[in-house]
C-alpha cells in the first residue's frame, strides 16, 4: 500500500467526520503490520471533552479486529496543511509502534511529509 493510496483514504474519511460545533473535520488511514488498512473520522458532542479524534476512532477499528501494530498512518484535514496528530493521538500511537516504528503521513497542498512517530513524540510514556 503506497503512501498516496493511504492519503486519498484518509482524505475520504474526513469526509464522514461529524464536527458541528468545531467545523474542523480530520480524515485518518492506518496501515498495519500485516498490511490491513482501518479509516476513521472525528466525531464531535454537544459535550465538547467527549470528542473523538480521528486517529484515535481509527486506531480502535485496528484494535477491535485484532490489529496491534502500526506501520503507518495518514492524516487529513481539508481545512489545514501538515493536519499534525494532537499530543493525546500521539501517545495512543506511540503504544502500536510496529517493531520499525510509525510513519505520519501529513498533506501539505500536494505534497506528503512523512515523520517517524518518535519525532513528534519523544520520550513517549511507557509502564
Ligand atoms: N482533531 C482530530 O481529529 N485529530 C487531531 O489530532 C487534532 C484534532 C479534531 C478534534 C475536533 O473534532 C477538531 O479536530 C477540532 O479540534
Amino acid at each position: 500500500m503506497d503512501y498516496q493510496t493511504l492519503m486519498d483514504k484518509a482524505i475520504e474519511a474526513s469526509k464522514n467526520a461529524y464536527v458541528p460545533y468545531s467545523h474542523f473535520p480530520v480524515g485518518a488511514c492506518i496501515l498495519t503490520e500485516d498490511d490491513k488498512i482501518f479509516t476513521g473520522c472525528n466525531f464531535e458532542n454537544a459535550s465538547f471533552g467527549l470528542t473523538i479524534c480521528a486517529e484515535r476512532n481509527a486506531v480502535g477499528s485496528a484494535i477491535s479486529a485484532g490489529c496491534k501494530k502500526i506501520k503507518a498512518i495518514a492524516v487529513y484535514s481539508p481545512k489545514m496543511n501538515n493536519c499534525y496528530p494532537c499530543g493525546a493521538c500521539r501517545q495512543v500511537l506511540h503504544e502500536f509502534k510496529s517493531d520499525n516504528g510509525i510513519d505520519v503521513i501529513l498533506k501539505n497542498n500536494d505534497e506528503l511529509t512523512i515523520f517517524k512517530i518518535e519525532e513528534l513524540l519523544p520520550g513517549g510514556f511507557n509502564l
